[in-house]
């Protein structure tokens, strides 16, 4: 109890009026403020996820023995209708394959390619590894996020310049290794490579996503948009498959990649062949 003399305590202001305060005659959902978001409507919300989407989940899971092992193409094809993996897209997963939302929810939150949040229509992955980040990745990645963000404040990890899901929207984060050392400081986005950066081509290239290009990658299939990309990870491709697989199967290699090879082979080097009689280690029985 305190009294008018008293110092009043640090925190928030008491509500001048509370729920608990109304008479019987008040609709309290009426004037809850949760009900503008959708809440509490009347009606339940309608499903992000349409018969459509609910055939293909089904036929992923009709893919494998245990339909449970269908849950990570699932997760890809939830994203690929919301940009991320909402909680409703766990529901709709633990539903489909018979799992428990906390299951879902364990996947889901331990492989970085699911993201929590919605993205935006480019996700672009730079590589802060150990050899791209000290051939320039850690500055690339300042560099974007500081030509990202706003008011003097730089986009950080897993946030999205733009509104996600709209054109032009783009989603920073940090990558471990993209296996792709030999032409670092790489970058990806939507998952395909953009080699050899620098700061300035790093800039150049979110700029020209931001109005709506697509430059080509430096190898592989050509750019088009996360969800896009979620869906053929998902494990469903374009209509047309002949024409997508040769766009698939473009150069993937690049010179770099395999010098190596080539040295040796013009040098005449070849590993030693092993012994017949080289001693194998036991296998322990089981
Ligand atoms: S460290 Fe960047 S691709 Fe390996």
């Amino acid at each position: 109890m305190t009294t008018p003399s008293e110092t009043p305590r640090p925190g928030a202001e008491p509500a001048k009026e509370t729920f608990a305060a109304a008479g019987a005659d008040v609709d309290v959902v009426g004037i809850s403020p949760v009900r503008e978001e959708g809440m509490l409507a009347d009606e339940p919300l309608a499903s992000p996820f349409d018969a459509a989407t609910v055939a293909e989940a089904q036929a992923l899971a009709a893919r494998y023995p245990q339909s449970r092992s269908a849950l990570l193409p699932m997760l890809h094809l939830v994203q690929s209708v919301q940009g991320y993996v909402s909680q409703e897209g766990i529901a709709f997963c633990g539903e489909q394959l018979g799992l428990s939302e906390a299951e879902v929810s364990a996947v889901a939150t331990f492989y970085t390619m699911y993201k929590r949040k919605p993205c935006g229509e480019h996700l672009v992955s730079v590589c802060t590894n150990t050899l791209c980040a000290a051939l320039g990745g850690d500055a690339i990645y300042k560099r974007l996020g500081e030509h990202l963000g706003e008011d003097g404040k730089p986009l950080g990890h897993e946030q999205t310049a733009g509104t996600p899901g709209e054109q032009g929207s783009i989603t920073i984060e940090h990558a471990e290794c993209l296996a792709a050392c030999d032409l670092g400081p790489v970058l990806q986005v939507n998952y395909e490579y953009y080699d050899n950066q620098t700061p300035d081509s790093a800039v150049e290239l979110v700029d020209a996503l931001r109005r709506g290009e697509k430059p080509a990658p430096t190898r592989g299939a050509p750019l088009s948009d996360f969800k896009a990309v979620e869906r053929q990870l998902a494990g469903f491709f374009p209509e047309d498959e002949e024409a997508y697989r040769i766009d698939v199967d473009g150069p993937s290699q690049a010179v770099e990649t395999l010098r190596g090879a080539q040295l040796a082979a013009d040098r005449g080097w070849t590993a030693p062949a092993m012994a017949d009689d080289a001693p194998l280690p036991e296998v322990e029985a089981k």
